[in-house]
């Protein structure tokens, strides 16, 4: 029997994997925690408890005491927010890791999860269907970060055979949880300040185009990954995942079929920078190969989604 504990249950991810997880475990197999209070389905749907994962003493005795067999590791700080705390961010991204990855051989776990990034990328990275192993020169404290989380996994992997699994994932958009202080998170607000303003500041310039895509698919992917044959995987440190590309222009022209007075000007600030750092769209051959994954949500379908489930939390 798996017993899974996530770590950033509460986060933009967090919040709709563990309810899916919960759905094919098992609620009482999956321990949600995180450092700040989650969802009330999420703590009162399960065990939940919180738990700051810098503290290893602590985080032992969650893991040993629960009888954990996976871990799904998703504390982090995003890419927008790292900036301003450079050494503080890179202390909690990297810490937080390599406690997990050592407990994890400590305890002899099953299985790890720990999202990576397209933020891996940097502006030497070939920006078009940016391949699966490719150069790699990230230049923001939370690209550095992923990067060097990306080889502490491939190590533990090959050095004492934890079996560790990871998605450097696009942007991701939702509607259950606002998003967490990344470059990315202009594809999420956009949606509020639609419905709640009628118009929109947009951080980054108009035709910046990202990666991106609808959670339900990284959910899917996430779990996909997780389940798929072991000895199938050939990217250890962290498959490229393809969704939606898109620019602020074209998820603002999307809307506006929806809600034609919808307003936007901008204003780009220093997320512009890290946004014209990282690739446009990304080639996901080797994650199609080798567990088969492809995303279901295109931008149409999505925006579909995104306004009306927010019109719904708006109204209540
Ligand atoms: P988020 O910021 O929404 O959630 C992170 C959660 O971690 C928060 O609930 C926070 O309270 C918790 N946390 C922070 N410090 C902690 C600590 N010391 N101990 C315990 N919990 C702590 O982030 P997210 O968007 O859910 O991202 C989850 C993971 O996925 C991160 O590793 C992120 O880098 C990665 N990722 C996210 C995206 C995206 O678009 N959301 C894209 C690529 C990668
Ligand atoms: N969405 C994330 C960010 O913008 C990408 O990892 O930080």
């Amino acid at each position: 029997m798996e017993r899974i504990l996530i770590i950033g249950c509460a986060g933009q991810i967090g919040s709709e994997l563990t309810l899916e997880l919960r759905k094919i475990y098992g609620n009482s197999n999956v321990i949600a925690t995180d450092i700040k209070p989650a969802s009330n389905e999420i703590m009162e749907g399960g065990p939940f408890e919180i738990l700051d994962v810098l503290d290893s003493n602590r985080l032992f005795g969650t893991v040993s005491r629960n009888k954990v067999t996976q871990i799904y590791h998703l504390a982090a700080i995003l890419s927008g927010n790292a900036e301003k705390k450079p050494i503080a961010s890179w202390n909690i991204n990297m810490s937080s890791l390599l406690n997990v990855l050592e407990l994890a051989r400590e305890l002899e776990l099953k299985k790890v999860f720990w999202p990576s990034s397209i933020a891996v990328f940097g502006p030497t990275t070939p920006m078009i269907n940016t391949p699966q192993f490719t150069v790699m020169e990230p230049n923001t404290v939370y690209g550095i970060s992923k990067l060097a989380g990306e080889r502490w996994l491939e190590y533990y992997y090959r050095k004492f055979n934890i079996d560790c699994r990871s998605i450097r994932y696009p942007g991701l958009i939702s509607y259950k949880t606002e998003a967490g202080g990344g470059t990315t998170d202009y594809a999420v607000e956009i949606f509020y300040d639609a419905i709640r303003k009628g118009s929109y500041n947009c951080f980054l310039e108009k035709n910046t185009f990202l990666p991106m895509m609808f959670m339900p698919d990284a959910i899917r992917g996430t779990i996909n990954l997780m389940e798929a044959d072991s000895s199938k995987l050939t990217a250890r440190a962290g498959y490229n995942l393809s969704g939606i590309s898109f620019s602020p222009n074209e998820l603002y022209m999307e809307i506006k079929k929806h809600m034609p007075d919808f307003k936007i000007n901008y204003n780009p600030d220093y997320r512009q920078a890290i946004a014209d750092s990282w690739p446009t769209s990304i080639d996901d051959s080797v994650a199609r190969k080798d567990w088969g994954f492809t995303a279901q949500y295109d931008l149409a379908k999505m925006t579909e989604i995104m306004l009306k489930e927010i019109k719904k939390k708006a109204v209540t």
